[in-house]
């Protein structure tokens, strides 16, 4: 049972360490072989996507080059809207590139949808998306996912980057996090 301050808020564990960690190191073969005499430019979206690609990246036997972007969307601290605002853009062209995006989750699948469309606008050789969690109960546009860890229940999660209201991003696991936390049922 969690109990320390941090997990107080965790009604359950639902992939533990070290099942994540074995799916990651899964992922990062799978996209070794793929891309095999290929160089990769890992593409991730902050925050919630840090520590799965710094995991990923160490798992990936090729050579490749990480850029990050920061997107924002307006709405509520648990419901995406929709209109996606760029924080952070990359640091350097993807023109000519196999590019994959690194994501932590895919929900109604607007922010996705509209990373990929910026990114394709720049001309990558090649594009693909690679995430951690899949939520397809809600998914609102279709996502192409070459690379998927796990497909969760709709259900609000937190932890290994997922944060509610900026917080529990450094839980080691993915846990559901208490209704009574964000005032749901
Ligand atoms: P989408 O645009 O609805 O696909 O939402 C994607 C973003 O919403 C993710 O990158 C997360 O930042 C956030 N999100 C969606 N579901 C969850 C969740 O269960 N826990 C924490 N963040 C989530
Ligand atoms: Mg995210």
């Amino acid at each position: 049972m969690p109990a320390s301050s941090l997990e107080k808020d965790v009604a359950e564990i639902l992939i533990d360490e070290t099942t994540l960690q074995a799916k990651v190191a899964e992922l990062g073969a799978r996209i070794s072989a793929d891309y095999h005499d290929r160089q990769v430019t890992l593409v991730s979206v902050l925050k919630g996507a840090l520590p799965f690609m710094a995991d990923l990246m160490r798992s990936i036997s090729l050579p490749v080059r990480i850029d990050l972007m920061e997107v924002s969307s307006y709405g509520g601290a648990t419901e995406t809207s929709g209109q996606v605002r760029i924080l952070k853009d990359l640091s350097s062209s993807i023109e000519g590139e196999d590019v994959l995006i690194v994501e932590d989750i895919i929900d109604t699948g607007l922010t996705l949808h509209y990373v990929t469309e910026y990114l394709r606008g720049k001309d990558p050789a090649s594009l693909a998306i690679c995430t951690l969690l899949d939520k397809p109960a809600r998914r609102l546009v279709d996502i192409d996912i070459a690379y998927l860890g796990f497909e969760i229940p709709d259900r609000f999660v937190i932890g290994y980057g997922l944060d509610y209201d900026e917080l529990y991003r450094n839980l080691p696991y993915i846990g559901v996090l208490r209704p009574e936390v964000y005032g749901g049922a």
